[in-house]
């Protein structure tokens, strides 16, 4: 089976591409860990300047995987997506996303962390958490409000309402822009700008808090298994 988080630099630029198109990208633990391993070291190198994340063709990432939901729901949510979350609000370099197909779940959640996100045609931001019996996750409660203005992070987050997105398809000019400019004041104006950290870390665990409790419902179980065993 090919990798399905692959990393590779490009210059300043760290590029963390997921790669599961049979799943649509959806994300297992394994691949958390892989793309936390990825940032931290991205973190810790003076080389890097940019991270970009990118998608496989047709697909950014269908969320979180569900039969991975509906193991939790017996044994408990596992640390290691929070990890994640953790490590991209707290990135102290420049997050960049290149979003070509859909983008579900966290696979829109997580963008609320990101400094530049770069929509193809086909993108789609999607966050059925409320369909699921699940509320949504990341920080995204208290970031999407603030981004969108509270009626449309609403109709997305609370409604599932989906977003499409502009033609669009220069996230690598954008990382190298990015890249070129002088590294510590980037690193302070981005400081200031993504001011209330202690505030996101504490949504994410509350949100958390409450989405460990709601994985274990009827509601969510049954949701869970009608996807998974959805007649096509
Ligand atoms: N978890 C686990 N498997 C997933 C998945 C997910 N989040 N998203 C897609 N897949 C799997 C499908 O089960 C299918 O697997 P199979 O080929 O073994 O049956 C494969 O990926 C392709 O998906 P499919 O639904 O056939 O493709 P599509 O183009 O018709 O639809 C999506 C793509 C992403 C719109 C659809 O798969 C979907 O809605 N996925 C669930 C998204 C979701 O609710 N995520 C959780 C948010 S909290």
């Amino acid at each position: 089976m090919p990798d399905p988080i692959v990393v590779m630099d490009d210059g300043a630029v760290r590029i963390i591409r997921i790669n599961r198109p049979e799943k649509k990208n959806a994300l297992t633990l394994a691949m958390y860990v892989e793309m936390t391993r990825a940032l931290r070291e991205a973190e810790a190198s003076d080389a890097i300047r940019c991270v970009i994340f990118a998608d496989a063709p047709g697909s950014f990432c269908a969320g979180n995987d569900i039969a991975d939901f509906l193991k939790a729901a017996d044994s408990g949510l596992d640390p290691r997506a929070l990890k994640f979350l953790n490590a991209l609000a707290r990135s102290l370099k420049p997050l960049v996303a290149a979003v070509g197909g859909v983008a579900i779940g966290i696979g829109t959640t997580m963008l609320f962390h990101f400094d530049h996100v770069v929509a193809g045609a086909g993108a789609v931001f999607s966050t059925p958490f409320l369909k699921l019996a699940l509320i949504p996750e990341a920080a995204s409660s208290l970031l999407a409000p603030t981004r969108m203005g509270y009626a449309r992070a609403f109709s997305m987050l609370g409604m599932g309402r989906p977003l499409s997105a502009r033609v669009d398809d220069v996230a690598l000019k954008a990382a190298l822009e990015i890249a070129a400019l002088p590294a510590g004041v980037v690193a302070l104006a981005r400081q200031q700008m993504r001011g209330h950290l202690d505030d996101v870390v504490e949504r994410i665990n509350t949100e958390a808090m409450h989405f460990k409790e709601l994985l274990k419902s009827d509601e969510a179980r049954a949701a869970f298994e009608a996807f998974l065993s959805r007649r096509k």
